[in-house]
């Protein structure tokens, strides 16, 4: 085994910072692993392989931040050790992949955010959706939380997306399914709308 991940294309990250750009922000984009194109014309990329360095690089930057967007799949456990040699395989045991939790990204910023600061973060949910949801809107101190329902016919890798968007005041806003670029404006019109001093 070289490598533990999540299933995720990439493809809501990058939508919406194609979205931002085309309205006028100057976007920074955190970018796991994905088998998608790295460069974006007037976008700012930065390239990270583990949830440590997509740690770092978003601790880096929110601090000059209006709005974070959190739609990566980030890995909730990562190995406890990794092997600088490739580990040979013996005729006796099998290794024991031992686990540990990384940090939770969205969850540090939600800690450190400012007045005047928005996040928002996804929510991958197979079952009590709205409750999960809106657990994990309170427990980041988010403001926004969209919920990716995998139970509406949304698949991972798929181009169309069925959303619904909780704010921090207790609204509950539905999407129909919709391309990824469609959603996209979809979320940054609804942030736009509830936080005015934004302006994109
Ligand atoms: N997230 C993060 N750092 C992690 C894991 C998740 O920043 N280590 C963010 C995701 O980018 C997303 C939000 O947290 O915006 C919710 O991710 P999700 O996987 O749905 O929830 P978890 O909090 O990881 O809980 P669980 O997987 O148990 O539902
Ligand atoms: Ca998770």
């Amino acid at each position: 085994m070289r490598f533990i991940g999540n299933h995720s294309s990439g493809k809501m990250g990058i939508a919406l910072a194609k979205e931002c750009r085309d309205r006028g922000a100057e976007v920074t984009l955190v970018l796991g692993p994905v088998n998608l194109p790295t460069e974006y014309e007037g976008i700012t990329i930065i390239t990270v392989t583990s949830s440590d360095e997509m740690y770092n690089a978003c601790h880096d930057h929110f601090k000059n931040s209006d709005i974070a967007l959190m739609a990566a799949a980030v890995a909730d456990y990562k190995p406890e050790t990794i092997s600088e040699q490739k580990i040979k395989k013996t005729d006796t045991s099998v290794p024991e992949l031992k686990l540990v939790k990384t940090k939770d990204i969205l969850k540090s910023l939600g800690a450190i955010k400012g007045d005047d600061q928005v996040l928002l973060g996804f929510a991958l949910e197979t079952n009590n959706e709205k409750a999960n949801a809106l657990e994990k809107l309170n427990s980041k101190n988010a403001d926004f939380i969209v919920l990716n329902s995998l139970n509406d016919g949304a698949a991972f890798g798929s181009d169309t997306n069925k959303i619904t968007i909780y704010t921090k005041n207790g609204e509950e806003i539905k999407f129909e399914s919709k391309s990824k670029s469609q959603v996209a404006a979809d979320i940054i019109d609804t942030v736009t709308n509830y936080s005015k001093t934004l302006s994109i």
